[in-house]
């Protein structure tokens, strides 16, 4: 944490921002919603974001990406790619990946996620121990949390019939 907020500082510190096209921080989603083994790279990641915040309330131009799983990650064996694809996440297509930074730094985004996420594996595995409203406007899982036709209609689900009982 500390290697990544006084880097961080120090760069804002010292460049010349007249001279800069875009000053452009790499956090992760850890950063963005948590993550269960890595406290300390949370906050260091969540520290870049507020910093992003901060430079823009100065009137300099900053973006915070916070990024999924790089696949460079496999082949340094930094993190064992079956736990991460169980988990939801997919690993970042390199290219798709770096036309959507272009893409964000030319809406001169603040704060922003990059990732590739499976979210009818993601959001079940990630709610499991305690639900959250966090991801409630993303499509994917709107869908997830919609009720069921039937339900909607005020129908019972089949959940709700008494288990033998024809309906
Ligand atoms: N890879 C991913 O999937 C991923 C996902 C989300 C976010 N990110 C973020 O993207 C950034 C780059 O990730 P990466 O995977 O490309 O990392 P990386 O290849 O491990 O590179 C990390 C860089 O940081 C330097 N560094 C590490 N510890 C340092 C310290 N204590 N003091 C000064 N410099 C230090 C390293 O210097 P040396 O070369 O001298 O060791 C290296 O240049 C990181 O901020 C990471 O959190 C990466």
């Amino acid at each position: 944490m500390h290697a990544k907020v006084t880097g961080a500082q120090h760069l804002d510190e010292l460049l010349d921002h007249d001279e800069l096209d875009d000053f452009v921080l790499y956090s992760s989603t850890a950063g963005m919603w948590g993550s269960g083994h890595h406290a300390a790279y949370v906050a260091g990641n969540a520290y870049l974001s507020a910093l992003a915040v901060n430079r823009r309330a100065r009137g300099l131009r900053t973006t915070s990406v916070h990024w999924g799983k790089w696949p460079d990650d496999i082949e340094r064996e930094l993190a064992d790619p079956h736990h991460i694809r169980r988990s939801g996440l997919a690993y970042l297509d390199p290219q798709q990946a770096l036309s959507a930074l272009g893409r964000v730094l030319d809406d001169d985004e603040t704060v922003i996620g990059l990732t590739d996420i499976d979210w009818d594996t993601y959001y079940p595995v990630f709610t499991t121990g305690r639900p959250t409203r966090l991801f409630d406007e993303v499509p994917e899982v709107a869908r997830q949390l919609a009720p069921a036709p039937q339900q909607a209609a005020g129908l019972p689900a089949a959940s709700d019939s008494p288990r033998g009982c024809a309906t």
